[in-house]
């Protein structure tokens, strides 16, 4: 397995890179360093390119015998996407139907896509499940959705062999304590809860407590980055293993509120975070959580980090070691 990792620098790529690298694949990773970090990258092969540069991305995949992709690079900010869409459109779905290009050019039909549970919008049911009706509430997850809808459909007439999955909240950090979140900016909830209660930032911001939750804040099921990654290494076994494309859902199955958050993420390092209530943030469902069943039977994926307190703890760990991220 000659594996291209695009956006292996960042979050949930570097992670993934680290557990395909234990499966004894070989891994290049492919990321312009926009949002990655060169630090992030530990021992893999690193091209720094672009998804836009077809020439670039052609060689790479021919000089190192490449026979599939993990796609994670992307923008993949709910707020940044209501505000700035060309640049999600642009990024998610033109470059992405780049890369598809170059890939079927060369030969390469195997493909593991980040796709997110933004796609569903705001569902009737919960836990959702794959088949629900997608109706996405933000530019975010209607880029994402296009890219499906093309993957299926390249999926049809191509011959192009895809999975994608559909994340939930990533969060935590691998237990190393040598790779972890770090944003520029910052705008995920955990990683802001921490730097608050380390008196690293301002007070935090509850982005909206009239919502219809149990206590008006929103829901979210959080799920181990590692977790996460270890979905990518069975999805590509699968496809070189003959799966047909496919698409799975990615979370751990329990909601919690922003305030059960803040009051796990201060029990957890025993200090309080200054926080106030700010207005809704645009685009945010009310609830989103998981059903994972698909991909447990499938692929038997199961997920290692259930207790949330634990996963909490991984990113505390991080942000301790790293007080100033990949930078320091
Ligand atoms: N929130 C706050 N204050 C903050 C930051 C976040 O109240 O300062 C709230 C948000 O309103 C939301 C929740 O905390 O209700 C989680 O927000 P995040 O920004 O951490 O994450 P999102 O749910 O917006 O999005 C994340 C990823 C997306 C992915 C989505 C899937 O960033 O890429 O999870 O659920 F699509």
């Amino acid at each position: 397995m000659n594996i291209l990792v695009t956006g292996g620098a960042g979050y949930i790529g570097s992670h993934t890179v680290r557990l395909l690298e234990k499966t004894g694949g070989k891994v290049v990773v492919y990321d312009n360093l926009v949002t990655g970090h060169r630090n992030a990258v530990k021992s893999s092969i690193f091209v720094e390119g672009d998804i836009f540069d077809s020439t670039l991305l052609a060689d790479t995949i021919r000089r190192y015998d490449i026979s599939s992709v993990v796609h994670f690079a992307a923008y993949s900010l709910v707020g940044v996407s209501m505000i700035k869409p060309q640049d999600y459109y642009h990024n998610n779905v033109v470059g992405t139907l780049n890369l598809l290009d170059v890939m079927l050019a060369n030969g390469v039909n195997k493909l593991v896509f980040s796709s997110t549970a933004a796609v569903y919008g705001e569902p009737e049911t919960s836990p959702i499940t794959e088949n629900v009706l997608k109706n996405p509430t933000n530019v975010y997850g209607r880029t994402k959705l296009i890219m499906e809808n093309a993957m299926a459909d390249y999926s049809r007439s191509y011959g192009l062999k895809y999975i994608a999955l559909r994340y939930f909240n990533a969060c935590g950090a691998d237990a190393a304590g040598d790779i972890g979140e770090d944003h520029q900016p910052e705008t995920h909830l955990i990683p802001l809860i921490l730097k608050a209660c380390l008196g690293k930032t301002d007070t935090l911001k509850i982005f909206g407590d009239d919502y219809p939750t149990k206590d008006g804040t929103c829901v979210r099921d959080y799920i181990h980055v590692n977790d996460l990654g270890q979905a990518h290494v069975l999805a590509l076994k699968a496809l070189y293993n003959g799966h047909e494309s496919d698409v799975y859902n990615l979370g751990n199955g329990s909601g919690f509120t922003v305030k059960e958050i803040i009051e796990a993420a201060e029990a957890v390092t025993g200090l309080t975070a200054p926080k106030e209530i700010a207005p809704r943030r645009a685009g945010d469902p009310a609830v989103l959580v998981a059903s994972s069943d698909k991909i447990r039977q499938d692929l038997g994926w199961q997920s290692e980090y259930t207790d949330i307190k634990n996963i909490i703890d991984t990113a505390c760990h991080w942000h301790k070691k790293n007080p100033d991220g990949f930078a320091g």
